[in-house]
């Protein structure tokens, strides 16, 4: 534990729940690492005094916040400032202080690219499917068009749903996960965005049928929990390349870390927090 003293910063997370969340353990081993005197906090807030919370931030000189579930898009009415991705995203993660207020930006966009880009995925004019429309998808489409996917499939268990997020969106088919045979044949680079098969649900995988894998010739699981999910071994078993989403919950922290305390973190510090994180 570092010492805090009268020139300690602060900053957290809020959300609802927050007990099980790890970035308060990734950001305080990042200052730790770099030598800032801040110290990263969980608070648990609940939906009805988020704004409060806010502005409470601001008035207690907190330096930055990460957002979670379920403030990631109310929270966009109470910022002083919105950074466009955010905006287009339609979600912020991560509050930092500015004059009046807090800008609010959305780093998980960010550190899915960061994660792509690291393992050498490049998304530059193939077809990617997507599995799952939920808030993590917005994020992972939106890195998908900046870095120049020419079609996407986005398959989800509620069509409707993934038609509200993703209609509109050029380019972008929409489907359910059964119908995942209208996908033309060829080589895809596929993004698991769904909740399905994480720890303690490790066996479990949002399609089961092999024959889908066949399509896969590399993909990300944003699931870090178990460290090898159901989906990354069935993709591996039929001769993909498989990551998990560990990458990006680092790269997501690390952005948000630069954004909070101004400052830039060297790529080795990234690398090595992320070496200790999945050993
Ligand atoms: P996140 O912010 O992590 O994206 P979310 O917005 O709750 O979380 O989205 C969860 C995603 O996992 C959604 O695509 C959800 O499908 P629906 O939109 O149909 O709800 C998907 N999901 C969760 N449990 C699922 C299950 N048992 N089978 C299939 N999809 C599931």
């Amino acid at each position: 534990m570092r010492d805090i003293d009268g020139h300690t910063r602060v900053l957290g997370l809020i959300g609802d729940p927050v007990e099980h969340t790890g970035s308060p353990a990734i950001h305080n081993r990042l200052a730790e690492k770099l030598g800032d005197n801040v110290v990263y906090m969980p608070f648990r807030v609940g939906a009805k005094r988020l704004e409060e919370a806010v502005d409470g931030a601001y008035a207690l000189g907190i330096e930055g916040l990460n957002v979670t579930v379920p403030h990631k898009v109310e929270v966009m009415q109470y910022v002083r400032e919105l950074d466009d991705a955010a905006l287009e995203i339609g979600a912020v993660n991560t509050l930092s202080r500015i004059r009046g207020g807090f800008r609010g930006y959305n780093t998980d966009f960010s550190g899915f690219m960061r994660e792509l880009d690291s393992v050498d995925i490049q998304v530059n004019g193939r077809d990617v499917i997507v599995l799952g429309a939920g808030g993590a998808s917005k994020a992972v489409m939106y890195a998908l068009k900046k870095l120049g996917a020419r079609q996407t499939f986005v398959l989800n268990r509620s069509i409707q749903k993934a038609e509200s997020f993703f209609g509109g969106v050029k380019d972008t088919t929409i489907l359910g996960f059964e119908d995942w045979r209208r996908i033309p044949e060829g080589k895809y680079i596929c993004i698991q965005c769904t909740s399905v098969g994480l720890s303690p649900d490790d066996n479990a995988c949002v399609i089961e049928d092999e024959g889908f894998y066949d399509l896969v010739e590399s993909a990300v699981d944003l699931i870090y929990k178990p460290k090898e999910t159901a989906f990354m071994k069935k993709v591996a078993s039929h001769g993909g390349k498989a990551y998990n989403g560990l990458r990006m919950l680092v790269y997501q922290a690390v952005t948000s870390y630069e954004f909070f305390m101004k400052r830039e973190v060297p790529e080795e510090i990234a690398e090595e927090l992320y070496n200790e994180l999945d050993s």
